[in-house]
């Protein structure tokens, strides 16, 4: 297979998150430029018009507007569609609001753990009242909230921003330490809108006093994970080169562009530059042949949402790749730990699942044919979308529009990059 040209991957979906909510709550107008516009942040976006916030389109088609207000009590049902950082984000900044929302998701998000935000809120105050367990539906009335020191037993970039959230706009002092530090956009976010917030090792902190934001321009970098897809199938390729542009390479998301290279992957690094904060530059990346490696526990919550591409990777690499400390795959938007291991495995490859370490014995002649079955699962299916392209790979997906979720258009652009 052969892979020729140049793509520019869609918004950074974390960072259009935290933009919309962080817009909706400042005083005055905001302009979000190169937004990702998919189902996940469209859910956001909907939920904040539903608090009060006027959310339109900028005439250049590229952006949008936010005009931020004091939020008010919404009239309906807090919808999150399938997106997990919406649910958990809004519940810390709900927790500083004093009315009662109610949140609910589709079948996926229904399933997916609340508690780990919902405990340590209450602990501060808010006040919950679960419908599905640990899970949503959920109603939040939030209010006067205490300070907390909390101690998170995941590393989880949403729990640690919505205590962060709740704290700032609640006015109270908060000091979240994870066990290894997880992605780092809402901590470099607020220090652009000029919040004051403390790193010392994986403990993150705020000080007590009320925080709203002026309104702000901020142009949002293209998204790393979506990236991963491209990097995966230029390397995996026999021959070509392509140009994945704009990429965000904040340190805490870059672990897959780690793990590669020491796989032996060749993804050259051009033009770096600073956007609203992040790092960005331009990748240009070669086949290569691949062998495998160990993921450590510790490097995997920066490459948390690309583990379904490295596990193709590792297929398609010769030797045993193990992925260890993994456990949270399993409570992502589908079971990704055992949906990666059954489907390789349905593809021929030799897949083991001990505890939380998933290895996978990579062949790369091996040439993989079935059926794939992704629960609708947009990283899923786009990783098994990326090993239906290489070589010798006769793959049947179960469905393909899961995409949208994080990458509309995923599949035409992927299929104007392989050339027959
Ligand atoms: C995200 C954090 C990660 C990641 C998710 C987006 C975020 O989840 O998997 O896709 O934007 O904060 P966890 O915080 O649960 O690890």
């Amino acid at each position: 297979m052969r892979v020729e040209g140049m793509i520019t991957p869609p918004g950074d979906k974390s960072i259009t998150h935290r933009a919309l909510m962080l817009a909706a709550l400042a005083r005055g107008s905001s302009m979000i430029h190169d937004p990702l516009g998919a189902a996940d942040t469209r859910a956001t976006a909907g939920i904040m018009r539903r608090l009060g916030a006027a959310v339109s389109r900028l005439r250049d088609g590229k952006g949008v507007r936010v005009l931020g207000r004091r939020w008010r009590a919404p009239s309906e049902t807090l919808y999150c569609g399938n997106s997990g950082t919406t649910a958990r984000l809004v519940l810390g900044m709900l927790a500083a609001h004093p009315f009662t929302s109610r949140l609910n998701g589709d079948r996926s998000l229904r399933r997916r753990p609340m508690r780990r935000v919902t405990d340590p809120l209450s602990k501060m105050g808010a006040q919950i009242d679960e419908q599905g367990g640990d899970g949503l539906p959920l109603t939040i009335r939030g209010g006067r909230l205490r300070r907390i020191r909390y101690q998170s037993p995941v590393a989880s970039a949403q729990v640690k921003s919505a205590l962060l959230f709740a704290g700032l706009f609640g006015g109270v002092g908060v000091s979240v330490t994870e066990p290894h530090r997880s992605r780092d956009h809402t901590e470099r976010f607020l220090r652009y809108l000029g919040a004051r917030i403390r790193v010392s090792g994986t403990t993150v902190s705020i000080a007590a006093g009320e925080f709203r934001p002026e309104g702000f321009e901020i142009t949002i970098p293209g998204d790393p994970s979506s990236a991963a897809f491209f990097v995966a199938l230029a390397t995996l390729a026999d021959k070509g080169e392509l140009i994945v542009r704009n990429v965000g390479l904040n340190p805490t998301r870059a672990g897959f562009l780690r793990v590669l290279e020491r796989m032996g992957g060749k993804v050259s690094i051009e033009n770096p530059r600073d956007v609203a904060g992040e790092p960005v530059a331009d990748l240009v990346v070669r086949p290569s042949r691949l062998r495998a490696t160990v993921v450590h526990a510790a490097e995997v919550p920066s490459l948390i949402d690309e583990i379904p591409v490295l596990a193709i990777i590792a297929a398609r690499s010769a030797g045993v790749t193990e992925f260890r400390g993994v456990g949270e795959l399993r409570v992502k938007e589908s079971d990704r730990l055992g949906l990666i291991a059954s489907n390789l495995t349905r593809l021929g490859y030799d897949v083991a699942v001990l505890d939380d370490t998933l290895a996978v014995q990579g062949d790369p002649d091996h040439a993989p044919i079935g059926r794939v079955a992704t629960a609708s699962d947009h990283r899923l299916v786009m990783a098994f979308g990326v090993l239906a392209k290489t070589a010798g790979a006769r793959i049947a997906l179960s469905e393909r529009s899961s995409a949208g979720v994080s990458y509309p258009g995923f599949f035409s652009v992927l299929q104007g990059v392989v050339c027959p």
